[in-house]
């Protein structure tokens, strides 16, 4: 550069966060757990775009939410005036691609997804504007065995990842012509008590009354706690599915609480809905939330397909298990290679090749410019990598056609070292880690 300013610098867009190395092993774990558990109940995974035609969104999740009116990532495509929208959450892309692709012509279909969603909400702890969730839409079932299912689904999660102290909260918010009802006595009630109501309450008091309900106004906590409750609305119906719900999880043990102002901040819900709420993690404590939404896919023009699901924030999800001291394992590798001379890295690229075929994992020493190094900056490197063991080849290996391999866990001075022909090193090592760790997990052999 002609001048002597330093170059600017460019960060991160604000509320949209790294993931870094270090914090890795925590997702991967979380990841894992919830892949093998919804696989247990027969998921099928699904992936839908990241963006998607605006009027998607407006539409599925309703007009007047806080996520249509003031937090969609929308733009025009530049190259041909389009109308998109990042998705703010998966559900309503899962019910295009259902519809389009008729998937549940053949029956039910039980189906999950993860990804990031975009929300352009204040950032703060737990609440970001990139954030990850895991989601799963069961399709095309219409009785209440499926929603206890999911949420038992939820519980073993929990219960795997060694979580404890996440409630869960229900509530049915019936059908259309229910909260119809409701709705009318909902608004005379907020109309004789119009002075106790904030701005943004009166604003929604024709819109969304209902969403009244969830406000978080300490003010107006009274004030709502005796405001009619729609569980009062419901008909037959509804109340034997929601009395079919609360069968299941009672018969197998699983707690809840009913909450009457619980009643989500998507339009597209009906009868069940649920969240899984944690005190750990202050103001932001809803881990996963989800329900029913029978209307939404006959309202895209889909066949009359009952649905219900959720999705899980894992953001939050990761940082209760940190808080639960769950042990973030360093990535560490089996093997770390260090060479020293020309002839002993070709041979270590080799030999890195053949241990890999074994299903060990392998670090080979990398080269700076000036070198690869001494033996000892290589065996620092090597101790720091969490390797089992170090392959190490210079002159006299080469000479020798050996490697000498060092135990790099024992105990000081118990660290053994060999010298191990070549030919014989992956023997060697596979023998070494896997015959002596049974618990080792990640040895996977080809056969
Ligand atoms: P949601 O309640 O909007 O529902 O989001 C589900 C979860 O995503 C929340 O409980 C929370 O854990 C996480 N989450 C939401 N917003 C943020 C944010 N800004 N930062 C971090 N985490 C966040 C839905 O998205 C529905 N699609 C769920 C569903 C699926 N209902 C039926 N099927």
């Amino acid at each position: 550069m002609s001048d002597n300013k330093k170059p600017e610098k460019i960060t991160a867009i604000k509320g949209m966060n790294d993931i870094l190395p270090a914090d890795a092993p925590l997702w991967e774990l979380f990841e894992n757990t919830v892949h093998s558990v919804l696989k247990s109940y027969g998921f099928q995974k699904i992936v839908t775009p990241i963006v998607e035609d605006t009027a998607l969104f407006k539409r599925a999740i309703g007009a007047v939410t806080d996520i249509v009116e003031k937090e969609m990532y929308s733009f025009t495509d530049a190259m041909n005036g389009d109308a998109l929208t990042l998705r703010p959450e998966g559900t309503a892309g899962v019910v295009r691609a259902v519809i389009e692709h008729n998937l549940a012509y053949e029956g039910p279909k039980r189906v999950w997804y993860k990804g990031p969603m975009f929300r352009h909400e204040k950032p703060q702890r737990g609440r970001y504007r990139q954030f990850f969730q895991v989601g799963a839409e069961a399709i095309g079932f219409a009785g209440p065995d499926i929603d206890a299912e999911l949420i038992m689904l939820c519980r073993r999660l929990w219960d795997d990842l060694g979580l404890e102290n996440i409630r869960l909260e229900l509530n049915s918010i019936g059908d259309a012509a229910e909260r119809q009802a409701h709705r009318a006595e909902l608004i005379k009630y907020f109309e004789a008590n119009i002075d106790q109501l904030d701005t943004e309450a009166k604003n929604r008091l024709h819109a969304n009354p209902l969403r009244i309900l969830d406000t978080k106004n300490p003010a107006m906590q009274d004030l709502v706690n005796k405001a009619p409750k729609l569980l009062d609305y419901l008909q037959a119906e509804s109340i034997a599915h929601f009395e079919g719900v609360k069968r299941i999880l009672d018969h197998n043990n699983i707690p809840y609480v009913i909450n009457p102002r619980l009643v989500r901040g998507l339009d597209y819900y009906n009868r069940t809905v649920f969240e899984w709420v944690t005190d750990a993690l202050g103001a932001q404590g809803t881990v996963c939330a989800g329900g029913r939404y029978d209307p939404l896919i006959e309202s895209f023009g889909g066949k009359p397909t009952p649905a219900v699901g959720f999705a899980m924030g894992i953001e939050r999800l990761v940082e209760l298990m940190k808080l639960a001291g769950e042990p973030a394992d360093p990535a560490s590798c089996d093997v770390y290679m260090v060479h020293q001379g020309e002839a002993a890295q070709m041979q270590a690229f080799v030999l890195a090749e053949r241990i890999r075929d074994a299903g060990l994992d392998v670090v080979l020493h990398c080269a700076a410019a000036t070198g690869a190094g001494s033996f000892k900056s290589q065996m620092k490197k090597a101790d720091g990598s969490g390797a089992a063991f170090a392959v190490i080849i210079g002159d006299d290996e080469i000479a020798n056609s050996t490697a000498a391999v060092k135990a790099m866990r024992g105990a000081e001075g118990e660290q053994q070292q060999a010298s191990v022909p070549f030919d014989a090193v992956v023997d060697y090592l596979v023998d070494q880690i896997v015959g002596h760790d049974h618990d080792h997990d990640h040895v996977h052999y080809h056969h």
